[in-house]
């Protein structure tokens, strides 16, 4: 069956679909031939992908005497955007997201795109690797063939991302007749995706976000910490005990940090936060784990009917915390009023399952990214643990060097939109680059270098900006405190279990990894 292309979240939250508008016309599109593809290492880097695939810590090696990550290519190197200016900047790059290499070359892909000015045209080539069969399919309806104006510059990503002649509801460049037609194809349970606030554009978001934002303000989130401090021992005890049940002994026990930790822990938080009962949580895992089948693209029957039996699940507690409201975010969300507005089931429930997919993986990949860049850079490593308060610059410096989310998509131009010399036509999707621009050295000073310790490193984009900025950025932050300084306070000798080489960034549009064994 043909997927929504257009709701959705992630492929969907983060990247999707171009509007109509795109697929009718791409006046900038060149014939196959004529595509550049940047691959800034090529295959003789392929082969050595030992170290590409941890692009910054190239010359990492575990065994080596002094341990310290030697700059890449390109650290210290404080190259400027401007002295590669090439012409031809429409000239369409391609971007092989489906490359399992994508992820470990994309910083020299940024640059170069840099280098060719602030806006670029590409071509998205490729899915997800890990997706499988129909799957894979679907992520190639999202991906496939994609031309996209692609925003590299820091200045130009936060204008773009500022700038109110882009929206992010598809339906904002359709025409009526498209907008029925999209609406029809749209299966009924995946019709909510589109009440959630990150598909909608104002007045719609501006209701929605004043009702919803309450529930997230930084002293709430602060309040938290408590309740976050005790899932992380929790969890972490829970690693010790399955490793005695081994035979295992510190400092030689083993774990896979992403399993027994960085994934469970945002969804028990998030889980907490709403107010889904403890004793509720082993049957809403299977449900979380296929509402991210929903977006990594798969719309089959038994993923639709793991949806309508979550969302008959909510429904059931929405209406018990409606009669006996709890200390939780459900409860607010039911009774939240605001200048005689209310919020509707559908936009309860969509705004639940948004937590859900928009504040699980991208918590984990925090978790997962800045663990990796600790141990990669041990005197990185060596300064939080003597000064745990440097959790704080530990996590706004994991957002910048290796935030989890690479790029979004999701805006389509409303009206011609100039761009630092580029127009951006009506209908045309813009795709901007985070990584990029927390890599851009016109805005951060030895870009490419991870350091705690870096003043200005909170500028980053990791998060967003503008009105769809992330809501849950106060919470991602306490999480990746407390795990980072938890995590190295109780295993002081975590380290990785396998050669830094090993440790692969997994074929995701999300910056991550897969699996992560340590020792402790
Ligand atoms: C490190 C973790 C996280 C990262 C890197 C991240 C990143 C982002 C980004 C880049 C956006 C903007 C999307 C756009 O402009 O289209 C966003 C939006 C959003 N995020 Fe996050 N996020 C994280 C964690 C969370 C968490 C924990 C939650 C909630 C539990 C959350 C909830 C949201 C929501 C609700 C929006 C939509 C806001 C709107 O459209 O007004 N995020 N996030």
């Amino acid at each position: 069956m043909a997927g929504p292309k257009s709701w959705c979240l992630s492929s969907l939250v983060w990247v999707s679909m171009g509007s109509k508008g795109t697929e009718e016309k791409k006046p900038y599109s060149a014939p196959d031939s004529d595509r550049q593809t940047i691959r800034p290492r090529e295959l003789s880097d392929k082969m050595e992908s030992a170290m590409t695939e941890l692009p910054h810590v190239d010359s990492f090696d575990p065994e080596d005497k002094d341990g310290i990550a030697s700059p890449s290519t390109s650290e210290n190197s404080a190259t400027t955007n401007s002295v590669h200016k090439e012409a031809r900047p429409t000239e369409p790059v391609e971007l092989n997201v489906g490359d399992p290499h994508f992820m470990a070359n994309a910083y020299d892909t940024y640059a170069n795109l840099r280098a060719k000015g602030p806006v670029s045209r590409v071509h998205f080539a490729g899915g997800a690797e890990e997706a499988a069969g129909n799957d894979r399919e679907q992520q190639r309806g999202f991906f496939g063939s994609q031309e996209t104006f692609f925003v590299t510059h820091y200045d130009e990503v936060i204008s773009t991302l500022l700038d109110h002649r882009f929206a992010v509801d598809p339906r904002a460049s359709m025409s009526p007749e498209q907008v029925e037609e999209l609406e029809a194809q749209t299966p009924e349970e995946f019709r909510l995706f589109s009440r959630s606030i990150i598909s909608l554009d104002p007045p719609d978001h501006t209701r929605l976000r004043k009702l919803v934002q309450p529930s997230f303000t930084g002293r709430g989130m602060q309040a938290l910490r408590g309740t976050i401090q005790h899932v992380v021992e929790d969890l972490l005890g829970q690693a010790e005990r399955d490793a005695a049940d081994r035979g295992e002994a510190a400092p030689y026990r083993r774990m896979d940090l992403i399993e027994a930790f960085a994934y469970p822990f945002p969804v028990t938080v998030i889980s907490d936060m709403l107010g889904i009962p403890r004793e509720d949580r082993e049957t809403i895992r299977g449900w979380t784990e296929n509402l991210l089948r929903v977006d990594r693209g798969r719309v089959d029957e038994e993923v639709r009917a793991g949806l309508r039996e979550f969302i008959d699940y909510l429904q059931e507690l929405f209406e018990r915390k409606r009669q006996a409201p709890t200390e939780d975010m459900i409860s607010r969300l039911v009774h939240a009023e605001e200048d005689g507005e209310i919020l509707d089931d559908d936009e309860v429930l969509a705004t639940v399952f948004l937590m859900f997919l928009a504040g699980h993986v991208t918590t984990v990949n925090l978790v997962g990214n800045g663990v990796v860049a600790l141990l990669t850079h041990p005197d990185q490593l060596a300064k939080l643990k003597a000064d745990p308060e440097l959790a704080k610059g530990m996590v706004e410096e994991t957002l910048r060097y290796w935030g989890p989310v690479d790029f979004i998509g999701r805006r389509v131009a409303k009206e011609d939109v100039e761009l630092s010399g580029t127009v951006i036509p009506t209908g045309e999707q813009a795709t901007v680059s985070l990584a990029s621009a927390n890599r851009d050295p016109e805005r951060f000073a030895n870009p490419d270098v991870f350091d705690i310790t870096r003043a200005d490193a909170n500028r980053h984009v990791a998060f967003g900006k503008g009105i769809h900025a992330c809501l849950g950025a106060p919470l991602a932050r306490v999480e990746g405190q407390v795990a980072f300084s938890t995590l190295f306070r109780r295993f002081p000798e975590l380290r990785l279990a396998v050669p830094a080489k090993e440790v692969q960034w997994s074929s995701s549009f999300l910056r991550g990894f897969a699996r992560l064994p340590v020792l402790y």
